[in-house]
C-alpha cells in the first residue's frame, strides 16, 4: 500500500527523521532521476507454482477442449489472460482481514467494515452486497427493466446486456465515434454520445427509460476510460429528463487514474477524490469487486433513493441473503473492504496503468495492430487485422487466440464473431471487431512473464500467414462462446 493507506507507524518520530532527512540531503552524491522501469511495487510473500507444458502436451490439450479455451484444465495454462475478474492477488492486508471475518448472519461486524470502505469512496445511502456483479445487475433490472423498457449505455457489458434483456427491456449502446475508431487516439473513447442520449431519452419517453448506465472503464469497448466532463454532460440530461444515472464501476479506480493522467485541470489530484466525484454524479452504482477492488468473489447495488433500496432488499433476501451478508462470508466482506483502500493507492495505480501499457506498447511497436490507446486492465489484439486471409465467418480470433495457446501456453479470449456472430434467428454475421483480449490479473504476473508474453506474440504474429480459420462442430443457443467446439479448417 502507498499514499497515506497505511498506518503512519513513524508519526512520534517525525522531527527526528526530518533531521536525519535533512542532513543525508546534504551528503547526497549522485544526482537525483527518475527511472524508466516499472517495478512492481510489491514483493512476493506467497508463491503459487506455474506448471510447464511442451508444444505436445498444448497441441493435444486445446485439441481435447474442442479448440475452446474455456474448456481448457487450468493447469495446462501457463499465462492465464482469459480474464482480469477474481484472478488477482490479494494482500498481505488482505489475508489478515480474512482472518478477522465474522461469520454471524445477521449484523455482523464485517458488514459494518464492508459498509464503511465502500460508502468512503461512495457515499450512496443504501449499500447492498452481492455475490458478484451480476447478481447486482439482475436485482438492479429485475426491479427497474421490463418490457417496454429501454436502458442506454456507452457499452453494456455482455452479462448487463443479459440482464437487462431477460427482463424484456431493450439494452442499447451510445459510445462516442472515437470509441468505434480501433485506430483513434482520443483519450477517452469510453464517452457516452449524449446527444445520441438525449435523442433516444426523447423519441422513446422518459417513461421508458428507467435508468441510464455509465461502464467506467469501458469494458466492451476496448477498456476505455470515461471522463469527468462526459460524466457530468450525462447527469445534465438525466436531469433535464428526470432520468436516474447508475454506474458500472467495476473499473473506477483505473478510470479515475486516467482522469487524473489525461483530462484538463485533473492532474495532482488525489484518487480517491476522483471516485468520490464520479459517485456524486450518480443516483446509484452496481459493482463487481472481483476486479478493482482487488477481491476474488463479491459485489454490491447501492443507491440513494429509499423506495428502491427498500424493492432491491426485497430481491436480494429472495435470492442472495439477508442484506448485511447478500451471499457473501463475512471473510469476503473484510477482503474486499480492505482491497478497496488499496485500489486507490497512486503508487499501484501508476504500475497498473503503465504496465498494461508496457504489454501493448511493445506488441504495436512489432507491428501487431493493438486496439489504441491501451486501455487499464487488458490489451485487445486486432485479429482480423493480423488475420486478414483468414474472413470473420472463419473467426480470425479463435484462430489466433489458439495459436497463442499452442505456442507459448497463453490463455486470452476471443472477443468477435464467435461471441457476438450468432443472431437470434439462428444465422450468422461477423461482429463488428474480431478482437483478442490480453485481460491482465491484478498483481499477478511480473515483467518478465509480460516478456515472455510479447515475445510468443511477437512469434505468432512472425507465422501470421500460416494460421487457419475454424468452423464450429457444436454450438449453444446463447452465449455459444463458453461452450462451442471447433475443427480447424484444411
Ligand atoms: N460489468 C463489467 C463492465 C464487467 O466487466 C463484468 C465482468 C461485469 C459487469 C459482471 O461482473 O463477473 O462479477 O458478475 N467482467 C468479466 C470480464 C467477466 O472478463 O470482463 P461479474
Amino acid at each position: 500500500m502507498g499514499d497515506g493507506a497505511a498506518p503512519d507507524l513513524n508519526r512520534h518520530r517525525r522531527p527526528a527523521l526530518a533531521a536525519m532527512w535533512a542532513a543525508a540531503q546534504a551528503s547526497v552524491t549522485c544526482t537525483p532521476r527518475t527511472f524508466r522501469t516499472i517495478i512492481e511495487p510489491f514483493r512476493i510473500h506467497a508463491v503459487e507454482p506455474l506448471r510447464m507444458t511442451t508444444p505436445e502436451e498444448r497441441a493435444a490439450a486445446i485439441r481435447e477442449a474442442g479448440y475452446n479455451l474455456f474448456n481448457l484444465s487450468a493447469r495446462d495454462v501457463l499465462i492465464d489472460l482469459l480474464t482480469d475478474s477474481g484472478t488477482g492477488a490479494m494482500s498481505r492486508d488482505q489475508w489478515a482481514a480474512i482472518q478477522h471475518g465474522d461469520e454471524s448472519y445477521a449484523g455482523s461486524p464485517s458488514w459494518f467494515i464492508f459498509r464503511d470502505a465502500v460508502t468512503e469512496l461512495f457515499p450512496f445511502r443504501h449499500v447492498i452486497p452481492t455475490h458478484q456483479g451480476r447478481a447486482a445487475e439482475r436485482i438492479l433490472f429485475s426491479v427497474m427493466g421490463g418490457p417496454g423498457q429501454v436502458v442506454p449505455s456507452n457499452t453494456h457489458f455482455d452479462t448487463t446486456r443479459a440482464n437487462v434483456e431477460f427482463t424484456g427491456a431493450e439494452a442499447v449502446d451510445l459510445v462516442t465515434a472515437e470509441g468505434r475508431d480501433l485506430t483513434s487516439m482520443y483519450p477517452f473513447k469510453g464517452n457516452l454520445d449524449v446527444a445520441a442520449l438525449d435523442e433516444l431519452i426523447r423519441a422513446r419517453g422518459r417513461e421508458h427509460v428507467p435508468v441510464v448506465m455509465v461502464t467506467v472503464t469501458n469494458n466492451s469497448a476496448g477498456g476505455q476510460p470515461v471522463s469527468l466532463a462526459n460524466l457530468h454532460e450525462v447527469r445534465a440530461v438525466c436531469d433535464r429528463h428526470g432520468v436516474p444515472l447508475f454506474l458500472d464501476a467495476c473499473r473506477f479506480a483505473e478510470n479515475a487514474w486516467f482522469i487524473r493522467e489525461r483530462e484538463e485541470g485533473q492532474a495532482g489530484r488525489e484518487v480517491a477524490d476522483i471516485v468520490r466525484e464520479m459517485a456524486s454524479l450518480a443516483d446509484g452504482m452496481t459493482m463487481s469487486a472481483k476486479k478493482d477492488p482487488l477481491a476474488n468473489i463479491g459485489g454490491w447495488l447501492a443507491c440513494n433513493d429509499d423506495a428502491l433500496a427498500e424493492s432491491f432488499r426485497n430481491m436480494l433476501i429472495l435470492t442472495e441473503g439477508f442484506p448485511t451478508y447478500g451471499g457473501l462470508a463475512g471473510r469476503d466482506l473484510e477482503a474486499i473492504a480492505q482491497g478497496i483502500r488499496e485500489a486507490v493507492s497512486h503508487d499501484y495505480l501508476r504500475y497498473r496503468i503503465q504496465s498494461t501499457a508496457y504489454l501493448g506498447e511493445a506488441l504495436q511497436r512489432t507491428g501487431i495492430p493493438v486496439v489504441m490507446p491501451i486501455g487499464g486492465h487488458a490489451v485487445y489484439l486486432d485479429a482480423r487485422g493480423l488475420l486478414p486471409h483468414i474472413p470473420p465467418l472463419q473467426y480470425p480470433g479463435q484462430s489466433l487466440s489458439v495459436a497463442l495457446y499452442e505456442a507459448g501456453g497463453i490463455r486470452s479470449g476471443e472477443i468477435g464473431t464467435v461471441m457476438f456472430g450468432l443472431q437470434s434467428d439462428g444465422t450468422e454475421q461477423a461482429a463488428t471487431m474480431d478482437l483478442v483480449r490480453l485481460a491482465i490479473p491484478r498483481r499477478t504476473y511480473t515483467q518478465s512473464h509480460i516478456d515472455y508474453v510479447i515475445e510468443v506474440c511477437q512469434a505468432v504474429a512472425e507465422e501470421a500467414s500460416g494460421l487457419r480459420g475454424y468452423r464450429i462442430t457444436e454450438q449453444a443457443p446463447q452465449l455459444r462462446h463458453f461452450t462451442a467446439r471447433f475443427e480447424p479448417l484444411r
